[in-house]
Parts: structure tokens; sequence; C-alpha cells
């Protein structure tokens, strides 16, 4: 029997805290946005808005460029591209598509609670694996390779994680591959915080790496285009390809032509490699900031993300991490950030340094301290 998507904790504290105004984010997990006018240059003023005759898959420029960024050029064709609005989408289409009730679902945690949520919904046998901060939030293969049982539908990661921000590099997705093909299960890695990595490559896109492989990704973080609303999925599989295309033409049916346009030019690679050079560079910057900041925060300590803009830190022992979160979003603080409940993980709090200059992150960091110190 079909059953309703339930509210998430991420979704309900976000929904509960959206109203109010704080004065500093010390959570964001975008790099800077652009500005409209920023893309102007590069617009045709004569483009109609009309989509008729387009592709179904998205602008084929845009969907080469998809696979230039992920390395995917040779390996993947054009076909292999679905453009979505956004990595949720992408995901959401896979998670649909693919679960009956009953099917097994293995994901991580702490991880994106997307294919937890979906799952459950789609009466899928949820299995979590968990991930420990004291092993420096490292996916535990070992873990994994006893949780994908033969039969498993559907192995869902994010890499680079969120929250935690840890990578798995290449021999790690060749081994998750393997456990994945031997129990002839999909394996999703959702790779929407890529092209922000502080330790070592970019890692494999896995749609590469294995026929039943899914790689989804968007504009939204490295690139901070989250309000076009435009990512992708890619998958060497036409069938997994054609149930997605067929699903989305009963939810949002087409894309948004200004958001494949402008993803378009965006991810051009010239431009591409620009942009992440900018991000890269304000993310160095934050994160040392914020590196700092914990060091010198006592009671305070956490893992330093290897890729991406977001990590979580412990609070002191006996601080819960939702109260902490909503005194540091009341007067006289006002400064947001996420709970660890949004993960599960009650004792922690999700610290990030993206967003740019509207974020005030050192106010932000200012009060953070105020507060703990206020509480402890
Ligand atoms: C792991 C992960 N996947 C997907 C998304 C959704 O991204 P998009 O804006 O591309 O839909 C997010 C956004 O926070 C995310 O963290």
């Amino acid at each position: 029997m079909p059953m309703k998507v339930q509210i998430h904790k991420l979704f309900d504290y976000l929904l509960e805290t959206t109203a109010q105004t704080p004065e500093a984010i010390v959570g964001f997990s975008l790099s800077t946005s652009p500005q409209l006018g920023d893309f102007l240059g590069d617009l045709d003023p004569n483009l109609s808005l009309d989509w008729n005759q387009r592709s179904f898959r998205g602008l084929p420029a845009l969907r080469d460029h998809i696979l230039t960024q992920a390395g995917l050029t040779g390996i993947c064709s054009a076909d292999d591209v679905l453009v979505t609005a956004g990595a949720a989408e992408a995901n959401y289409l896979v998670l649909r598509q693919l679960l009956q009730p009953g099917d097994r679902l293995v994901t991580d945690t702490p991880g994106w609670p997307q294919a937890a949520v979906l799952g459950r919904a789609q009466q899928a046998d949820v299995v979590a694996v968990p991930r420990d901060e004291a092993d420096d939030w490292r996916l535990p293969l070992d873990r994994l390779r006893d949780a994908v049982t033969p039969g498993t539908k559907l192995v869902f990661l994010t890499n680079p994680n969120n929250p935690t921000g840890r990578m798995m590099d290449a021999s790690a997705l060749v081994e998750a591959v393997d456990i994945a093909r031997a129990a002839g299960a999909w394996l999703l890695v959702d790779e929407v915080y890529a092209g922000l990595e502080w330790e070592g490559p970019r890692a494999p896109s896995v749609a590469g790496l294995y026929e039943r492989g899914i790689t989804t990704g968007s504009v939204s973080k490295a690139l901070g285009l989250q309000g076009l609303r435009t990512g992708w999925l890619i998958c060497r599989d036409p069938s997994l390809v054609m149930d997605a295309l067929i699903l989305r033409e009963n939810s949002s049916e087409i894309m948004n032509i200004m958001g494949e346009v402008i993803a378009e030019i965006a991810l051009r690679p010239t431009r591409l490699a620009s942009a992440l050079a900018t991000a890269r560079a304000e993310g160095q910057a934050g994160l040392a900031r914020m590196d700092a900041f914990v060091r010198a925060t006592p009671g305070l300590t956490w893992i330093r993300p290897q890729a991406g803009l977001i990590g979580l830190a412990h609070l002191p022992d006996g601080l819960d991490g939702e109260v902490f979160a909503r005194a540091l979003l009341a007067p006289p603080y006002r400064t947001f950030l996420l709970p660890g409940a949004a993960y599960d993980l009650p004792h922690h709090i999700r610290l990030g340094v993206g967003g740019g200059a509207d974020t005030q992150l050192q106010l932000g960091l200012d009060r953070l301290a105020a507060c703990l110190k206020d509480m402890t």
C-alpha cells in the first residue's frame, strides 16, 4: 500500500525556523551565489521562453558539459544524462522508480536523509550503515559489505558525504562497486558536493565505474546556483534513465528553460574552472577560520571536512544540540545553524562556511562562542 512521504527532522527544523531573521549563519553549505548580472553577457535576449521542440533529456550542450565535469566524456554518452530539477529530483526519480515494498535499501548515517525518507514511503526495508566519529566519519566498507546482502535493490551514498565532508577515494568507490555488484544492487552516489575537495583529487563518478552505477549532482553547491534548480542523473543503463524520464514527465514534466540555459553557461569549461578556483579559495579560507575557531573553543571538537563547506562539531558533554541551536537562534545571539538532530546526532551541530559575506560568519562565530560559554 502506498504511504505518504513523512517529514524529516532536517526539514521540520528548517520550516520551523525559516521565519526567523538571524543576523548571522554558521551552517551554509553553498559557495557564494553568483548574480543574474554575471550571466547577462552570455544570455541571448531573443531566447524564446517556450519549451517546445527541446530535448526531454535536457539541452545537448548542457549534457555534454555535465559529462565533462564528471570526467565521463567517452565513457558515458549524452543519452545517459537526464537533466533534472536539482540533485534532489534526480534522487527522487531513482528512489521512486526503483524501490518496491520489501526491497532492501542500504544507506549511510549520518548521510543525506532523502533516501531513508523516500525508502520508507516506498515501504522498502531501509538499512543504515553507521559512520563513526572515532574513525573520522569514514564509510566502513566492512559494515557496508555486511549490510548489502544478495538481492539488495539499491545502495545510496553521498560522496563527499553530507554532513561530515568525508570522502571516499577511488579505491573505496571501486570496493563499494564490488559490494553492490556481488549483490546485484544498483549503486547511487550523490556527488552534489563535488568540486570542493581539500585533500586530494575529485573522486571518480560511479556511472563510469559500474553499469548499474547512478551519479547524481547539480550546480547547487560548489557553484552556488541552487536557485536554478538544475541538476542531473547519469547512468549507462537506458531503462533506468527511461524510467526516470517517465516519472519526471508526471512530476515537473519538462525542464525549466532558464535553469538549463544558465547552467549550460556556468558549466562551460573555462568559466567553470574560474568559478571553482574562486569558490575553492573562499572555501579554504573559511574552513581555516572555522578550524581555528573550533580548536580555540573549549569543549568543541570536530573532524575537519575533507571536502565541501560543512562539517559536524561535537558539543561539550551534556549539551543537547537542538537546545543549543534554538538558544543560539533566539535573541541576543540570533545566529542560525542546524542541530545534529537533523542527522540523528543529538550532541552535534552542523557548522558551515559557505554563503559569502552575507552570512556574517565572524559575527556568528563570536556569538556561538558567547552562547556556548553561557550554556556550559
Ligand atoms: C547530499 C545532497 N543531495 C542533494 C541535495 C539537493 O541539492 P539540489 O539543490 O541539487 O537539489 C542536497 C542539498 O542540500 C544535498 O546535501
